[in-house]
């Protein structure tokens, strides 16, 4: 814990806290005594996270309500955290617009790529300089095993989480001697709010084991300094095996989109 904090600590942000991934990343790190900024569109959900996190472990969390969408969404942030030792930034906030690429208005996928995509770079070029400097610390790229191969119902999603393995990969290697760790987590499919309201048909998908958050996030703050790439669980590191490794190129992109298009078509 010690190490954690001295690593990692005294602050880490996290995007995308107000619900989900996010906001059991914000919980775990409260756990292990950081204290917290934690960034979303869903100013109520912020507040009710912050509430729970202090109460429960005395740390001092910040909220930023900002649309990752907009423009100038590092403003508030910068304002947040001037002044702040950040030791650890968790790009995690993810949206996915499910649905057949060409039944979507471009808006949609452009918004995709600027919460997914965009906001995660240009939080990092702000943070690395300071993270570099600091000789220790820790960036998180929460990405998807669908980063594996591009898959129908979700093309554009999938490209951005590849985005996301990729970058991290490059990030690791140049920082490697740095004292700064970088990991690329590729998630499977995780009991949050925004996967149970997507409505997936969970025994039309033989293949699919689903996560609890606490497991998913636990395996990610663990293995931060095992980069450039982690998979999150067993079943999950069996399944990447075989679709980046075992089987041709093709067939990895018909039998995840044919499980995509049973849990979701
Ligand atoms: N859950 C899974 O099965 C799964 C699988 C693979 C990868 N992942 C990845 O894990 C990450 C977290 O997923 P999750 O399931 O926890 O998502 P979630 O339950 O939908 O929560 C995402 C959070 O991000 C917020 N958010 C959405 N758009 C935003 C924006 N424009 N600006 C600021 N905040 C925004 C949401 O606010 P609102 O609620 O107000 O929209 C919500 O609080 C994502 O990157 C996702 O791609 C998840």
């Amino acid at each position: 814990m010690v190490d954690f904090i001295e690593r990692y600590g005294p602050w880490a942000l996290v995007t995308g806290a107000g619900n989900g991934l996010g906001a059991e990343y914000a919980r775990q790190l409260a756990a292990r005594a950081l204290n917290v900024v934690i960034v979303d569109v869903d100013t109520a959900g912020l507040d009710a996270v912050a509430a729970e996190l202090r109460g429960a472990f005395g740390v001092e969390i910040r909220t930023v309500t900002v649309d990752l969408t907009q423009a100038d969404f590092m403003t508030p942030i910068l304002a947040a955290t001037s002044g702040l030792d950040v030791g650890l930034v968790i790009n995690n906030a993810g949206i996915s617009g499910l649905g057949l690429f060409q039944h979507k208005p471009l808006a949609d996928h452009l918004a995709v790529v600027d919460v997914n995509v965009r906001a995660p770079l240009m939080l990092t070029h702000h943070f690395v300089p300071q993270l570099v400097q600091r000789g220790r610390g820790g960036l998180l790229f929460v990405s998807s095993l669908s980063a594996l191969q591009g898959t129908a119902h979700v093309a554009n999603y999938a490209a951005t989480k590849a985005w996301n393995l990729i970058f991290a990969e490059g990030l690791w290697e140049e920082l490697r001697d740095t004292g700064v760790d970088v990991l690329g987590y590729l998630v499977g499919s995780t009991r949050t709010p925004g996967f149970v309201g997507s409505r997936p048909k969970l025994d039309k998908a033989r293949m699919v084991t689903v996560m609890e958050m606490s497991d998913t996030v636990r395996g990610a703050l663990d293995g931060l300094g095992n980069g450039p790439v982690q998979v999150a669980g067993r079943g999950n590191a069996w399944s990447a095996a075989l679709l980046s490794r075992l089987l041709p190129r093709k067939w990895a992109v018909r039998l995840v989109s044919a499980t995509t298009r049973a849990m979701y078509g």
